[in-house]
């Protein structure tokens, strides 16, 4: 029998997948996705587990095929979510996370990282403004938003933790713009308030929270027996990037004691840049923030913060159940995270953090956030130079919306499927992976994000030319049909 190879062995031959992997990445001529349909990935991978091992030569193919196939969101042209690339710190720290695969439910299990997550939420509170704040790391912003709620139905209703619904006599109701995020609904449901009790908030034409219409909406829901108790405003929405105005929609909330949630998620990394915190400047306002450093701040997903601005709230509303067989009273029993937390095993997130943004300092994350604004200009500059593309909505962030307009047309829902099929085809060729969305009005827009400051502006004028010919190629074969139906 052949000796087994030793770890060092292994972590060396996957080291070096990785590495070769990563220069892929980083090369602009090979494809952000080899595209495979769902019935070519079956024939290029064995997806069978077999009763006998395959053995390391195949665990290793398995890996390189694998690595083969992978959108490659760390490539320059990778534009389709709003993340993109991630820091190598990021990974390294990650990857230290995993080697010592421990919980953050006690203390008595992750010391350094208890205080290491501890810092991390302090620096962060400090940011948003919440001096006496609190927080956790979470699984997600779809997770944060739902913690959110549950602190805020918990804190507002103390006995709703024992008693549910039957604790209050009307049902409950929330409040999020027409363009938030959808965990709302998801959190709803989750939380048995149901989703028809998630009121979505009418927007102006920029996508921004209307607080007239949250102020008749909330009088309105009052009359009709309801219970108002959570309005969330958005800071970076999802399609258009849009900062909902906290401070009218706070004043609102607070004459109705409501609890005001600030989804940062996205939005979030403009406190770290003077020139940009205007967009959240009264962030501070908020009683809650989701802040999803995966998505701006170079993190490897996942990385999510909850943070609430008074402490004690997330403990008061989580905790719960017989936990005496884990959280033991003994010396270090006050620094354990695990009881206000909704998770039990809980992966350490801010440890990549954490050694990030100490290797970057505050400046290093200035310089890249200043970078992406960058980027994001030039690309909105060169949508408004040129004839065939035509921005559809204002650009507040790192999200830039516009559709591609064929000669002689405007920009009109007529062009929805020849926008989509330009949309296919780049990613067919892997070109560049783009996502898309539709206005109000129905038009499709493509939903360009800057999320890497990696990238450059080479990176940009190659999306925009490889767009530009993919919708010319398509213009001149539909010439001839055209010609065919006049
Ligand atoms: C505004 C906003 N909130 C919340 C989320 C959810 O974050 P996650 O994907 O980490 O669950 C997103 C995701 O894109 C978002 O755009």
């Amino acid at each position: 029998m052949s000796q087994s190879p030793t770890d060092r062995q292994l972590l060396h031959q996957a080291n070096s997948l990785f590495a070769d992997y990563l220069e892929h990445c980083a090369d602009p001529e090979q494809p952000v996705v080899p595209y495979l349909s769902p019935e070519a990935v079956a024939q290029k991978f064995d997806l069978q587990i077999p009763e006998q091992g395959v053995g390391y030569d195949q665990f290793f193919s398995d890996i390189e095929t694998y690595l083969n196939y992978a959108v490659r969101t760390r490539h320059p042209q990778f534009f389709n979510q709003l993340w993109a690339g991630y820091a190598t710190p990021s990974l390294i720290g990650q990857m230290v996370s995993d080697v010592t695969n421990t919980s953050m439910y006690t203390y008595e299990m992750a010391p350094v990282a208890t205080r290491i997550e501890l810092a991390v939420i302090r620096k962060m509170c400090d940011i948003a403004g919440y001096p006496e704040g609190d927080g956790i790391f979470t699984p997600g912003g779809s997770t944060a938003n739902m913690n959110a709620l549950l602190v805020a139905r918990n804190t507002l209703f103390p006995d709703y933790l024992t008693k549910g619904q039957a604790a209050l006599p009307k049902p409950l109701r929330l409040y999020v713009s027409d363009q938030a995020h959808y965990s709302f609904d998801r959190a709803a449901n989750t939380l048995g308030i149901g989703t028809d009790n998630v009121v979505a908030v009418a927007t102006d034409a920029d996508g921004k929270m209307l607080p007239d219409a949250l102020a008749r909406a909330i009088a309105a829901d009052i009359e009709a027996g309801y219970q108002p108790f959570f309005v969330c405003a958005t800071q970076g929405t999802t399609v258009l990037g849009a900062f909902d105005p906290i401070e009218p929609i706070h004043a609102i909330a607070k004459q109705y004691n409501l609890w005001l949630h600030i989804d940062a998620a996205w939005g979030g990394v403009v406190q770290l840049h003077p020139e940009y915190r205007h967009l959240m400047a009264d962030a501070h306002l908020g009683d809650s923030m989701t802040w999803n450093p995966h998505k701006t701040m170079g993190m490897l997903l996942p990385c999510s913060v909850l943070l609430t601005k008074q402490s004690g709230q997330l403990l008061s509303s989580c905790s719960g159940g017989n936990t005496e067989y884990i959280f033991h009273d003994y010396d270090n029993k006050a620094w354990d995270l695990g009881p206000k937390s909704l998770q039990c095993g809980r992966r350490v997130e801010a440890l990549k953090l954490w050694l990030t943004w100490r290797l970057y300092g505050d400046a290093g994350y200035r310089d890249r956030v200043a970078e992406v604004f960058r980027l994001a200009e030039y690309a909105e500059a060169k949508v408004q130079a040129h004839p065939r593309l035509q921005q559809l909505a204002p650009r507040a962030f790192w999200n830039l919306c516009f559709q591609y307009v064929p000669e002689g047309g405007k920009a009109d829902v007529a062009n929805n499927q020849l926008n989509f099929a330009i949309r296919e085809r780049m990613i067919r060729e892997g070109k560049s992976m783009v996502n898309y969305s539709y206005l109000k009005d129905g038009r499709f827009i493509f939903r360009l994000i800057l999320a890497n400051p990696e990238i450059g502006t080479a990176a940009v004028d190659r999306f925009f030319d490889d767009l530009l010919e993919v919708g010319e190629s398509f213009t001149r074969e539909l010439a001839p049909l055209a010609e065919q139906v006049a």
